[in-house]
């Protein structure tokens, strides 16, 4: 089969793990018989530098004529100036608001052969299949009032935490129907005995649930959640959140896998289903890290990752995202590193040795 992928590399160590995995997309289309036509674009840093925005409309454009995106990452000290007109990182929220990207998909695993790689305690980490469902589109990042003003007494700054109870009903339909996949148990994370809008996103989830009786819902206060994610990770299945507690939450997670190196992520448009196909854009968790970028020492593994789902979510091939899957476990098996999860008596390699060892195994 034929698909359309729009590729945007970014910034920072972006255009390096984006190499890897186009390898490794390569391999699958080699090995399946598919071909990937894919079309490269700025977006971040390097769009400000070529076209003084963050996310040129050619660019947009591009996304919204394929099947799917796969993006690195985006952001570095060149464009950090907070009193910059624009930001790298104002690309990718225009991307998610543009592209409609509501459904944010962290899963975070603890493959076996890393479980002593993380600052953690290989015994409470041991055995941990989480997946954060963050609302992406919404909350702090995007409703207004958002501003800065001067006043007699100083300078001011708002932003606004806000939810229709329409937003809150998608992004809790996608937990549930991914707890349905899996454990069946969903744990929705908000701030009730505080915030009213966490009282509204409660109510909503109570009330989707009804149509969910095979699946356990779960509230839990996100400050609760923070320290039970690293004390009793392997208590989680499915979480599901607002914006900005899910940001926080990831980040927090990604450390339980030994590295954000090892985090995919699927930003999706639809609620994903068995049989449907759905637009969405993939993207390692882990960002632009620029004081590693040309080194060619970080963790393609992340960004390969993001392909696999991509393939499963976006273009319905979830063979080839197992294959891809089962790749990484056999080259992390046979004790191949990175230097983020390196270990004693391991061997490690660089980022473009992990790719060329992840498409070997992948075949084609
Ligand atoms: C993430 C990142 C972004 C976010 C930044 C780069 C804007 O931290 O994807 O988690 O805050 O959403
Ligand atoms: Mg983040």
């Amino acid at each position: 089969m034929q698909f359309n992928l729009a590729v945007l590399p970014g910034d920072g160590v972006g255009p390096e793990v984006i190499a890897e995995a186009v390898k490794v997309l390569q391999a699958v289309g080699r090995r399946f018989g598919h071909g990937f036509d894919l079309r490269y674009g700025p977006v971040g840093g390097v769009a400000i530098d070529q076209t003084g925005e963050a996310l040129p409309g050619d660019t947009l454009k591009m996304c919204q004529g394929c099947q799917a995106v796969l993006l690195g990452a985006v952001g570095g000290p060149k464009w950090d100036d907070p009193a910059a007109k624009v930001h790298p990182e104002d690309g990718l929220l225009a991307l998610r608001k543009g592209l409609a990207l509501f459904a944010n998909l962290r899963p975070v695993r603890v493959l076996p052969m890393l479980a002593d790689s993380t600052n953690l305690k290989p015994e409470v980490v041991r055995g941990t299949d989480l997946i954060f469902v963050r609302e992406l589109t919404g909350g702090l990042y995007f409703a207004r009032p958002k501003r800065q003003w001067r006043t007699s007494r100083g300078r001011r700054a708002t932003d606004t935490m806000t939810y229709s109870e329409q937003e809150i009903e998608r992004i809790v339909r996608v937990g549930f129907e991914l707890a349905r996949t899996r454990r069946k148990k969903l744990t929705s994370v908000d701030k009730a005995n505080v915030l009213q809008s966490s009282r509204l996103w409660r109510q909503v989830a109570i009330e989707v649930a009804q149509g969910y009786p095979d699946v356990e819902l779960e509230h839990m206060l996100v400050d609760a959640c923070a320290m039970r994610l690293i004390q009793n990770p392997t208590y989680f299945d499915v979480l599901v959140t607002e914006n900005m507690f899910g940001d926080i939450l990831t980040d927090e997670a990604s450390m339980l896998a030994g590295s954000m190196g090892m985090l995919p992520s699927a930003s999706l448009s639809g609620v994903p289903q068995e049989d449907t196909r759905i637009f969405g854009m993939y993207e390692p968790i882990h960002g632009s890290a620029p004081r590693r970028a040309g080194m060619d020492m970080v963790n393609p593994i992340a960004t390969i990752l993001s392909v696999a789902m991509l393939l499963r979510y976006s273009l319905g091939l979830a063979t080839e995202a197992r294959t891809i899957e089962h790749a990484v476990e056999q080259v992390l098996e046979e004790g191949c590193r990175t230097y983020d999860i390196m270990n004693e008596g391991k061997t490690k390699v660089g980022t473009k040795q992990m790719g060329d060892l992840i498409a070997a195994k992948v075949g084609g």
